[in-house]
């Protein structure tokens, strides 16, 4: 089956009003690639950049969202919240969500589930620390995270979402995974997910996340394995995201 690449471009808590309008009227010019393309910029400027965006073929996401859909959460920020403003993708797992902000399994799972509900397009992050690479527990840990989504929900429910291998060593700081190393992980995620369901498993795109720029990004998604990519800091510029939504051509 081939499966249509998809880059996302993870702005994180960065920007103003004005940059993220900027940002996106450049790549809204660039627009259509030959692969998807979806921005999450921060929740303050979704509607904003929602708006700069429409009838592009450039999607939006959120890079958050609470479990539940209304009452006393203050601070959070609700599914149909999110989906009202336009958003079809949302990051759930993120490194920075579990590390920084103590998510849990359970926590991530439940806002899984929340986003399946309302047809948004979860994009699962894992991945490993740099201690856990070197003791060997890569697969262990990719395996763990994974299993506690794969087991909760019906291969329909999952063939809405995406996964992103995120090695935490990788994020932000320039060194990147070899295409040979993230191929193997990528490979091993498609196989767990091909135990669970082999037709899920052909249809599920997996992202690399982490220094992924336009100097490595053909390399990279040249693996069987890897169906695209979250950017992190250079999808901040325009030039950099627009390159990589370019050479992650297979559709
Ligand atoms: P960088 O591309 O800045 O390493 O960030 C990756 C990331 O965390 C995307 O979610």
């Amino acid at each position: 089956m081939v499966r249509k690449s998809l880059v996302a471009g993870n702005w994180k808590m960065n920007g103003t009003r004005q940059s993220s309008a900027e940002l996106v009227s450049l790549i809204r010019e660039a627009a259509p690639f030959r692969c998807d393309t979806v921005v999450f910029p921060p929740a303050i400027y979704i509607e904003h950049v929602s708006g700069l965006l429409n009838s592009t073929s450039v999607l939006i996401g959120a890079q958050n969202v609470n479990s539940n859909d209304h009452g006393a959460h203050t601070g959070e920020i609700s599914p149909t919240m999110i989906k009202e403003l336009g958003c079809s993708y949302c990051l759930v797992g993120h490194s920075e969500r579990r590390m920084v902000y103590g998510e849990s399994s359970k926590n991530i799972a439940a806002k899984f589930g929340a986003l399946i509900t309302h047809q948004i397009t979860p994009i699962l992050c894992i991945g490993e620390t740099i201690e856990q690479r070197k003791a060997g527990q890569t697969e262990q840990v990719v395996e763990d995270q994974l299993s506690a989504i794969l087991e909760a929900f019906v291969p329909g429910d999952l063939s809405l979402a995406v996964i992103a291998y995120e090695p935490i060593w990788a994020i932000g700081t320039g060194e990147t995974a070899s295409p040979s190393v993230a191929g193997e992980v990528h490979g091993f995620i498609r196989e767990m997910i091909r135990e669970r369901d082999y037709d899920l498993a052909e249809g599920m795109r997996i992202l690399y996340g982490g220094s992924v720029n336009p100097d490595n990004a053909a390399a990279l998604m040249a693996e069987t394995d890897i169906d695209g990519a979250l950017v992190g800091g250079a999808s901040l510029k325009a030039s950099d995201f627009i390159e990589i939504c370019n050479v992650t051509g297979r559709n």
